[in-house]
């Protein structure tokens, strides 16, 4: 299962996905490529450190969407790649309907809360502010309504009365690190091999 990552930040996940991947832990998924809309994102990094193609792709015009010129480039590069799984990691940006319907079915995101509580940004601090005991993360399927597609699975955190909203964050945070290459293993068992070739070189 070829995986295209998409990303905006330091890239925990994505490294957390390498690691996995590493590890044997991934089944048959393989991280082929990683793309960032910001030029000095940390998950960038990750290219040299895990021998992965990682390189900017530039979004403009728009700060917070993905749509226009951005959104068509984006589509022609991991078109390239032929990814059966394009992972959202941190990618800041909200997708439209020309990248939904390019890669139909095809697009999961990671998110810092127990949806559908807390969507948007800083789900983490949201939930602080709030005062639930439990909180956690999500991987779900992309659709239109942003965080709002069909669950695939989550991970719980019990937010104890000596935390603080930092050591939230690093709970939170670990919790992902093992639910999203899970959820990614265990989606790559459901993917058919590619058809064999038919000439040998
Ligand atoms: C993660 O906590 C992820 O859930 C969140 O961004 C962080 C990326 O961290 N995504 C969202 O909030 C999307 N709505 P990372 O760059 O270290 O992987």
């Amino acid at each position: 299962m070829r995986v295209v990552i998409l990303g905006s930040g330091r890239g925990s996940n994505a490294e957390a996905i390498l690691r996995a991947q590493a590890a044997g832990r991934l089944e048959s998924a393989r991280v082929v490529q990683i793309f960032s809309d910001q030029p000095d994102a940390g998950i960038l990094d990750l290219g040299e450190r895990f021998g992965v193609s990682a390189r900017y792709l530039d979004p403009a015009p728009f700060k917070t969407k993905l749509e226009g010129a951005g959104e068509s480039r984006y589509i022609a590069a991991i078109r390239e790649c032929a990814p059966d799984l394009v992972v959202l990691a941190g990618f800041m940006r909200v997708i439209k309907l020309g990248f939904l319907d390019a890669f139909a079915g095809k697009i999961i995101n990671l998110h810092p809360s127990l949806l559908p509580s807390f969507p948007g940004l800083d789900a983490i601090g949201q939930a602080w502010a709030r005062g639930v005991k439990i909180t956690g993360c999500t991987v779900h399927s992309v659709t239109a309504e942003v965080d709002g597609g069909p669950i695939i699975d989550q991970a719980a955190v019990r937010i104890e009365p000596s935390d603080t909203l930092e050591t939230l964050r690093e709970k939170v945070h670990a919790a992902e690190h093992t639910l999203l290459p899970s959820v990614i293993a265990r989606l790559s068992k459901a993917v058919q091999p590619s058809p064999l070739p038919l000439t040998t070189e």
